[in-house]
């Protein structure tokens, strides 16, 4: 895939942090489908494009400080999926990238002490992703998170409800 031919716009918007729920909603969801039916005719005029929308692992395990925030990822999660499907047989490509924890203002509150992954190194899992139409992307941690998940959900749940 060759993202300089083709059309794509990334989404996603922010923490959010100290934002009023339905704001929060507002912005890191619904934002996000008015931009995809706004572009979404232009996207099908190409010869390829794609839609690429941010995650979180928190839409899937979600943690109980940030609400707005994870069920805006959850939302997030199954709309890209939902898309994905429905565009199945167009020139539209739908891509989720599920970051893990990354090195961004967003979490800067959180300190040193927390591992982050670097913009730079997801930056790359991201592109070779993309290249290799991976359409759910999983970077760093979020891979083994999701494994662990997977296998032990009751595990993953006990762990977010301490954080
Ligand atoms: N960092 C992480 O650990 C992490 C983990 C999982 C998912 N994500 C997701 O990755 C995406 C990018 O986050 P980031 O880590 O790069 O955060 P960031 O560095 O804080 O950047 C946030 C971006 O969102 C924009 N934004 C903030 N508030 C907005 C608002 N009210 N309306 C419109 N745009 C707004 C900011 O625009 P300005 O620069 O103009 O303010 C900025 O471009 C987000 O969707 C986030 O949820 C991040």
């Amino acid at each position: 895939m060759q993202l300089r031919k083709n059309t794509a716009f990334i989404t996603g918007g922010g923490s959010g942090i100290g934002l009023a729920l339905a704001k929060e909603i507002d912005i890191n969801f619904r934002a996000n489908v008015r931009l995809t039916k706004l572009f979404l005719p232009i996207l099908m005029e190409a010869h390829e494009a794609a839609i690429i929308n941010v995650s979180s692992f928190l839409g899937i395990v979600p943690k109980k400080d940030s609400p707005g925030y994870c069920a805006s990822k959850a939302a997030i999660h199954a709309f890209s999926k939902a898309l994905r499907y429905r565009l199945e047989d167009s020139p539209v490509k739908v891509f989720e990238i599920i970051p893990p924890i990354v090195d961004t203002p967003m979490t800067k509150r959180l300190g040193p002490s927390v591992p982050k992954m670097s913009p730079e190194s997801l930056a790359k899992e991201v592109f070779l992703g993309l290249k290799k139409d991976k359409y759910e992307i999983h970077p760093g941690k979020t891979k083994n998170a999701l494994l662990i998940n997977r296998f032990f959900p009751a595990y993953t749940e006990r762990m977010a409800k301490k954080r």
